[in-house]
């Protein structure tokens, strides 16, 4: 395997901490830049002997400084944006979980991507398992991708139920440990909207040709459906070592403490379809996602504030939905030409969204 120096962007996060894992037991790795968002770096910088570090900032100040072979944006947010496009301007490989950036930046990305001809690898799981399932195989012989999803805590709480529900029974998913804010968006299935999205400009496949099912254990990771009747399908316990590995090891396909599937205690895999009554923010970001322009840019923006007063206790967990669906109704969507308008596009979205948040 060749050796690749990684720059390691959310380095204290979830993936951060699970980068960092798969990095130190894997020798052809190292890590050449650190960003976080306010958490001291000095202690990690040491431990991997890290020249260059910075914690918040226009972190492309960062990429211009230590020059990766692969940046790895595990960044939470919209403020991962500008290292996404960084990278695939200049095709520099990008190993994506930050799926913020590709939801609101998805044409800039393409574009940028197209310029600089490098490699997008996903992180998130269920996209992970997508790029293997498509590996080699004819678009023509493709009908569908379906991502599955966990359906969170709530799922089987009805609408009422979900008016009360508390930010620690939010936080407490079944099957992943992750960071604060993608743990709420998976209790609301804004992450599977988000997913959604992502998987459209990842793949480049119509919104109609991307299904989403419940699937409680999350060990199928997602399928493709084939023109012929046949689906495939990309199995393995929940456990994100395996798609960063995949990710910073590509072409090569390292070992991983994961263990495989053990069936001596039997497998029950159950699927379900989503219920857009109880989980209205699937449907949202679909529409969004369809509409196009910066409206996916809008739905991010407006989920950020959302989840982010929701985990302050200012609002309702059934209103992080409304106030994503208000602010959508707000905006006018258009293309953003370039970084400075999308930022603009943000900003507005936040604005609706925060504007929401203060007359409820
Ligand atoms: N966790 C998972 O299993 C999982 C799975 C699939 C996809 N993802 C995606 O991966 C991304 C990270 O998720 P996570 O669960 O690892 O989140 P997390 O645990 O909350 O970590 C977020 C990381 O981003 C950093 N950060 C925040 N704002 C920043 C800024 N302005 N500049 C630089 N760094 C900043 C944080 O630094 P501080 O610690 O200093 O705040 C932290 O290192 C998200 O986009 C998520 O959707 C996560």
């Amino acid at each position: 395997m060749i050796e690749k120096r990684i720059a390691l962007l959310g380095a204290t996060g979830s993936i951060g901490r699970q980068a960092l894992e798969v990095i130190e037991a894997t020798p052809e790795l190292s890590v050449c830049a650190l960003a976080s968002g306010s958490q001291p770096l000095d202690e990690l910088a040491a431990r991997h002997g890290v020249e260059h570090v910075q914690t918040g900032g226009d972190l492309t100040e960062l990429l211009e400084r230590a020059k990766p072979d692969l940046v790895l944006n595990a960044v939470v947010g919209f403020a991962g944006v500008r290292a996404t496009l960084w990278a695939l301007e200049r095709g520099v490989t990008l190993a994506l979980a930050n799926k913020e950036s590709l939801v609101a930046a998805g044409d800039l990305a393409l574009e940028a991507w197209k310029r600089g001809g490098g490699l997008l690898l996903p992180v998130d799981s269920e996209h992970s398992a997508v790029f293997q399932l498509l590996d080699g195989r004819a678009p023509r012989a493709i009908d569908s991708v379906v991502l599955t999803a966990s359906g969170g805590p709530f799922r089987n709480r009805s609408g009422v139920e979900l008016e009360s529900v508390t930010v620690e029974e939010a936080l407490a998913h079944p099957t992943w440990s992750m960071g604060p804010k993608i743990t709420v968006d998976s209790a609301t299935l804004a992450n599977k909207g988000l997913e959604l999205v992502e998987a459209h400009y990842l793949f480049g496949l119509e919104y109609e040709r991307i299904e989403v099912v419940i699937h409680p254990s999350s060990v199928i990771h997602a399928l493709v459906r084939l023109r012929d009747g046949a689906s495939l399908a990309h199995l393995g316990y929940p456990d994100m070592r395996v798609p960063i590995s995949y990710a910073l090891t590509f072409p090569d396909r390292r070992a991983t403490p994961v263990p495989g599937l053990d069936f001596s205690r039997g497998l029950v895999l159950e699927l379900e379809p989503p219920d857009p009554e109880r989980f209205p923010l699937l449907a949202l970001a679909r529409e969004a996602g369809e509409r196009g322009g910066t409206y996916p840019c809008a739905f991010n923006a407006a989920n950020e504030v959302a989840v982010a007063a929701f985990l302050g206790r200012r609002i309702r967990f059934t209103e992080i939905a409304a106030v994503v669906a208000e602010a959508l109704a707000g905006v006018e969507g258009t293309p953003a030409r370039d970084l400075e308008e999308l930022e603009a596009a943000d900003a507005e979205a936040r604005r609706l969204a925060s504007g929401r948040l203060a007359a409820a």
